[in-house]
Order: C-alpha cells, then structure tokens, then sequence
C-alpha cells in the first residue's frame, strides 16, 4: 500500500484511531515532547507530517497563543480534516501541503522542528533531515516522536503480540487492516534508538540525545543546529 493511500483511508477517523491503538498513551507522549522542547513566547515552529496538527495545537495551548505553528503534510486530506476542527489559536497556524524531502520554506526560518509519528514515512529519511536542519535557524532545535525499540525482552515480546492486534482494531473501527499493517510494518522496519542519534548527527546536528517513554514503546530524539 502507498503512504498516500494508507493516509487516505485513515484521515477521516485518525485522531479516533489514536486513541484506541494507543489506549490514550499518545497524549501522554506528545506532552512529554512539548515538555522537553520547553516552548518560549514568540517561538516559531514546523510541525512536519503535522497531519491533523495535533502538535502545533499543543504546542500554541502551552504559549497561550503566543508564537507560529506551520502544519506540513503531503496529504491534503489529513490537513483538511485537521482544520475542520478550528482550534482556539487558528490565527497562529499555516497550513502547507508538501513533502518533508523537499519543504518549501527558506533556510533558517524556524526555531524548532517537530515530526511526530511521521519520519518513518519518510521516502527517504536522510533527505528529510537534511532539510529539517536546511530550515531551522541557527541554534534551532530538531525534536522528533517515533515508535521505537523496547529495551526489556519480555516486553517486547508482550508489545509485539499487541501489533498483531493493531490492524484488527483497524478492521474493526475504520473497516479495512491494510492501513494498520502498514503502520505495523513500518513500526518493525525504523531504526533502533542508538541508529537513529547517529543518523542525525550525521545530518550535522549537534548535542544529540534521546529519552525512552514506556520502555521505548517511543522514543523522542533531540538535536540542535549551530
Ligand atoms: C501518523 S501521521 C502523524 C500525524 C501527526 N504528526 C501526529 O503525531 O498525530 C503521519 C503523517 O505523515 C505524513 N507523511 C507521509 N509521508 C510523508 C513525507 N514524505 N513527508 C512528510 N509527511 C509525510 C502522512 O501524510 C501523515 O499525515
């Protein structure tokens, strides 16, 4: 299945989906990564593969409206279905359709850069990077929320049985499973913890590192550029 027909399917109930799959966790996730990126007044920020723009809304409720959110998705159906829903802080957001390998804002226009669940659609990751940091200013900060690698065996095992759930539930809520093997697909395919810090300081970023949730169910990268 392609990435595009795979968001198609799901756009209209994937905030639903969010929350059944992830039994609520990826609230819970997403405020650890506004937690860590610590937002400031004024703060200017891409959310790429922002999807429904669930991160930008975050991130403006934590400035109270105070600073820029660009929410970027290759899929106009995703975006759509995020604006439908008009949030509090609407006039803070733009939304903008494009790929993450080739954006289409100016170099160092952003004080952070956020993709949350979306690097592992990348066609090609490296690429994305190399744009991330293309578009941030100087001493802007790469911040990214991904499914990753379990450190505990046991658990693993455990987490990789409920995967096999996953598309299931897919049939279940939105009547077909391709979607969701997919997601489980990809989920499998992403690099380990350790390979992904190392693929993005090779993308020249700086002071990388990386905090488990839930035993590395996800894992939340961060780097900086000079
Ligand atoms: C699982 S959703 C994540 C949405 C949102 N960021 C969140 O955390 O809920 C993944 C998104 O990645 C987008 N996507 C797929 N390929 C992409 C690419 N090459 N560049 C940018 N976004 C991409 C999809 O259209 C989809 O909206």
């Amino acid at each position: 299945m392609e990435t595009k027909q795979v968001f198609d399917a799901v756009a209209n109930k994937y905030d639903l989906m969010n929350d059944i799959m992830s039994l609520g966790s990826h609230r819970y996730w997403k405020e650890c990564l506004i937690d860590w990126l610590a937002p400031q007044p004024n703060m200017n920020i891409v959310d790429v593969a922002g999807g429904t723009g669930d991160i930008s809304k975050r991130f403006l409720k934590r400035v109270n409206g105070n600073g820029m959110a660009t929410i970027c998705d290759p899929n106009a159906n995703m975006l759509d279905n995020g604006s439908k829903k008009r949030d509090v802080f609407e006039d803070c957001i733009s939304r903008s359709c494009a790929f993450a390998e080739e954006l289409p804002f100016k170099d160092n226009t952003y004080d952070a850069y956020i993709v949350s669940f979306g690097i592992r659609n990348f066609a090609d990751i490296r690429k994305g990077l190399s744009e991330a940091k293309r578009v941030l200013k100087p001493k802007g900060r790469f911040m990214c929320l991904e499914f990753s690698k379990l450190e505990n065996n046991h658990l693993a095992k455990l987490y990789e049985k409920y995967s096999m759930l996953i598309p299931k539930i897919g049939k279940l809520v939105v009547g077909d499973e391709a979607p969701y093997q997919y997601l489980v697909d990809t989920i499998e395919k992403f690099p380990s913890q350790e390979k992904f810090a190392t693929m993005i300081k090779e993308a020249g970023f700086k002071n990388v590192e990386y905090r488990n949730i839930f035993n590395g169910v996800v894992a939340i990268h961060s780097g900086w550029k000079e």
